[in-house]
């Protein structure tokens, strides 16, 4: 069995008090943190940019894993890595070039991540597999926090595990929205590795991190 990483997604922490909130959930156990970047314009809503990555950037030495949802989106790529982000995952509807933007984020010396939103489906990964490092099936259109999961994208994670392990490559395969306890185990059976938790990580507090974080890990 592999090993489960959670990425809480700061997206759901109390934003008058980000750098706080980033300790509390490294000092409760997480993997890495989930960054939510958008836009207003590729998803109806905004949040942050790289400033505040940057500002975060001392409060953790975890691995950044930066979910953008931004277009155009290549030309924030640099301003991004030299904020601090060790993993940008991006959008292939967000710009003209998926396969230039991959290439693009790993020239930056960071690992490139790749999503499916609910609507595209795993075969828009034939010809991106071989370059990337995780792949990321939402399980909500992207957005927001706090929707409900939507079941049908079990069978595309499981649809990417199977290209994963054909590959022979160690590729994350990554599920974001909706998580929580009932959930999370459900994505873990179709073949997740690492889940991304918002609403389910902070719910409760700064106390109850810990408990969460190692009930969505399934401990
Ligand atoms: C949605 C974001 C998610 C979201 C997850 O667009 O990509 O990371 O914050 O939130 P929950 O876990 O509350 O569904
Ligand atoms: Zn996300």
């Amino acid at each position: 069995t592999r090993p489960i990483l959670i990425s809480p997604s700061i997206l759901s922490a109390d934003f008058a008090r980000l750098g706080e909130e980033v300790r509390a959930i490294d000092q409760a156990g997480c993997d890495w943190v989930h960054i939510d970047v958008m836009d207003g314009h590729f998803v109806p809503n905004i949040t942050i940019g790289p400033n505040v990555v940057k500002a975060l950037r001392p409060h953790t030495q975890k691995t950044f894993d930066v979910h953008l949802m931004i277009s155009p989106v290549d030309q924030y790529l640099e301003a991004f890595v030299a904020a601090g982000s060790d993993i940008i995952t991006v959008h292939p509807e967000a710009g003209p070039h998926i396969h230039r933007t991959v290439q693009h984020i790993k020239s930056l010396g960071v690992k490139a991540g790749v999503v499916l939103n609910p609507g595209t489906p795993a075969k828009m990964l034939d010809y991106l597999i071989d370059d990337v490092d995780l792949i990321l099936v939402m399980s909500v259109n992207p957005g927001f926090g706090g929707q409900s999961f939507i079941e049908n994208q079990l069978r595309k994670i499981e649809a990417c595990r199977r290209m994963i392990d054909k590959s022979g490559r160690a590729i994350h395969l990554q599920v974001d929205g909706g998580i929580d306890f009932t959930t999370a185990p459900k994505a873990i059976a179709a073949g997740a590795d690492v889940l991304v938790a918002g609403t389910a990580t902070f719910r409760g507090g700064a106390p109850a991190y810990a408990d969460n974080i190692r009930k969505l890990r399934g401990g």
